[in-house]
């Protein structure tokens, strides 16, 4: 007979206790893009909905931008930073291979020794970190989690690529997730497609810097086949997302709240007809002032749309993020 090991016992269900959000002070309006590339302000906004993002100054780095946003989702959560006891970073632009960021960020959060990690997803990064917390709360290996959704893009865009230059922005959003008494974190549908991988991808590959190499090579930068993933988003994403509401038992007339990833104002307006999302859903349209910030951008747009009142603590809202990967994660949460 095997020893009996006793199971982990956690709470019955997990719920967003609380949000926040970052964004760098500099305000960057599509002229500032046209500087570098051939294109015009109706173009941008047009085929991306995009009008000005916000770019980091030197000072506002990854983990700045991180303890900003955390330390207002604690507040917003009413717990204290010594509550929490699992760090969790979404993230493609810390440039340290090793050590993750997240344990900075533990420690000069104030969470102590609690464990911390950084995830690669991509912009469905924050929606990944969303759902491991969940399983953390709901197993009893966590009761509070930190989840920050973190990037600078800017360090990562060729400013004289036409086909992203305007897309990119910097920024941090964070949640607390904890326990609850209902369900207030649904089922997530998630996976991935490798076979798209080159679809949006980094330029150049860090090992590409040995021996003298970077002399000849251009920095890195997300490079992508822009319609490719805008026919993938658009048809695939749909399906993933009404497969996260029929999973919640939530139909698209109970919704109060649709925030997708801030990727195309396009793609959004196209998820709004396949879902048949009815009038009276908030939609999240951040990216118009905030352009596509990957990791950030659901947090960012969350809590955007609860502090402008179009959302309200309790509302029932449809989350997605998707990108590079290729890969995606959808659920249906209660807003904090
Ligand atoms: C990037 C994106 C806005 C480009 O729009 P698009 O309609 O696909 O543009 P295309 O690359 O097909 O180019 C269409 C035309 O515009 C031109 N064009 C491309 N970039 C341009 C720019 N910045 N300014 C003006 N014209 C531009 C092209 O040369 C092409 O001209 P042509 O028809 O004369 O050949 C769009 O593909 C997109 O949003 N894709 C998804 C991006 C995304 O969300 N990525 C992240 C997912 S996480």
């Amino acid at each position: 007979m095997p020893a009996k090991i006793s199971p982990s016992k956690g709470s019955p269900y997990a719920r967003i206790l609380g949000v926040g959000g970052y964004r760098p002070t500099r305000v960057v309006p599509n002229e500032v893009i046209l500087e570098h590339i051939d294109s015009s302000d109706e173009w941008i906004r047009s085929r991306s909905g995009i009008a000005s993002r916000h770019w980091a100054s030197p000072e506002e780095t990854v983990a700045e931008m991180s303890l900003a946003a955390g330390g207002k989702a604690i507040a917003d959560a009413g717990i204290s930073a010594s509550d929490i006891d699992a760090v969790v970073i979404a993230t493609v632009s810390h440039f340290k291979q090793t050590p993750a960021i997240a344990t900075e960020i533990a420690h000069r959060i104030g969470a102590g020794k609690a464990p911390a990690f950084d995830i690669s997803a991509g912009c469905a990064g924050f929606t990944y970190g969303l759902t491991l917390a969940k399983s953390m709360v709901t197993d009893g290996t966590a009761q509070h989690v930190l989840v920050v959704g973190v990037e600078r893009l800017s360090d990562l865009t060729d400013l004289e690529d036409r086909s992203t230059a305007f897309l990119f922005g910097d920024g941090a959003g964070a949640v607390i997730v904890g326990p609850s008494k209902e369900p207030a974190i649904g089922p997530t549908v998630w996976g991935s497609e490798g076979d798209k991988a080159q679809t949006i991808t980094q330029t150049v590959a860090w090992d590409a810097y040995r021996e003298g190499a970077a002399d000849e090579i251009r920095f890195p930068a997300i490079a992508q086949e822009g319609q490719a993933v805008f026919r993938w988003a658009v048809f695939e994403m749909a399906k993933v997302a009404q497969e996260a509401l029929d999973a919640a038992g939530i139909t698209a007339d109970q919704l109060d709240a649709f925030i997708p990833h801030q990727a195309n104002m396009r793609i959004i307006d196209s998820m709004i007809k396949t879902l048949k999302l009815p009038e009276h859903v908030a939609v999240a349209r951040d990216v118009e002032t905030t352009g596509n910030t990957s990791a950030a951008s659901i947090p960012l747009a969350m809590e955007r749309l609860l502090a402008t009142g179009q959302a309200r603590s309790g509302d029932t809202a449809l989350v997605i993020g998707f990108g590079a990967g290729l890969v995606y994660a959808a659920t249906v949460v209660t807003l904090p």
